[in-house]
């Protein structure tokens, strides 16, 4: 069974998605995504002052990933959308979604459905003010479903999802089990020291503006190598 995400019960997940959904809008405004000008974005400024949405939830408010813009996501989202024949027609999984950016990406590429895996539900409050506000649909999954079979979809993407070793193994285990039911995977990343190049092909290179980072970063798409084709 896939874990949950971060909801104590329902009802307190419903108010948890109100009131964050409600944050968002009056306080990360929406502007296009550096570098990709066909997606808009909420996020965050020093001024939204994310730390008044913490105090409110203080065990359930994690990192908030979602406020801010990764490389390996942006280079994803931008190879995507010059080459849609990636995912034009195909069932597309964005895993580790956050803010949206590759789920809208191949959404707007031309995908035929687009489901967005999630755990941190700020991520997916963010995620659903996103989708709307680019006109674009998915379904979105509030779970980890690293430890599940993998779901009904022609091709995985996976933006910025190598920053701990824990992670990586978690993802890298996922991948293996979609590439052994045929199931091809795209990442993006900036070398992030977990990732695993002996298990990747490199197919593109970006520069791209990662939050926080005042000179442009360095990030690599690459293809996912099944167990079978990787170097020794
Ligand atoms: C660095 S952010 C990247 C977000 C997005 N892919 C992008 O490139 O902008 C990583 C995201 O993965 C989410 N995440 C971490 N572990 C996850 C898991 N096991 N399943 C789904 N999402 C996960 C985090 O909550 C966070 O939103």
């Amino acid at each position: 069974m896939a874990g949950q995400a971060n909801f104590s019960s329902g009802i307190a997940a419903g108010q948890i998605m109100q009131d964050a959904k409600r944050f968002i809008r009056s306080n990360l405004p929406v502007a296009a995504v550096p570098g990709i000008a066909e997606i808009r974005l909420h996020k965050a400024l020093p001024s939204s002052r994310l730390g008044r949405l913490a105090r409110g939830d203080a065990k359930g408010f994690g990192s908030p990933y979602w406020a801010y813009h990764w490389a390996g996501g942006l280079a994803l989202a931008r190879h995507i959308l010059d080459n849609p024949g990636l995912v034009v027609g195909k069932r597309v999984l964005d895993l580790g979604a956050g803010s949206g950016v590759v789920a809208i990406a191949a959404a707007k590429a031309g995908a035929n459905s687009v489901t967005a895996a999630e755990t941190d539900p700020y991520a997916v409050a963010a995620l659903d003010l996103n989708l709307e506000l680019n006109a674009v649909a998915a379904d979105v999954i509030a779970a980890d479903i690293t430890d599940s079979e993998p779901p009904p979809v022609d091709l995985v993407l996976v933006g910025d999802l190598f920053y701990s070793e824990a992670l990586a193994t978690r993802v890298t285990r996922f991948l293996d089990r979609c590439a052994d039911a045929g199931i091809a995977a795209l990442i993006g990343d900036p070398w992030r020291a977990p990732l695993r190049l002996e298990q990747l092909e490199e197919q593109a290179r970006y520069e791209v503006a990662e939050s926080g980072s005042p000179v442009p970063v360095a990030a690599g798409v690459f293809a996912f190598r099944p167990r079978g084709a990787r170097f020794p």
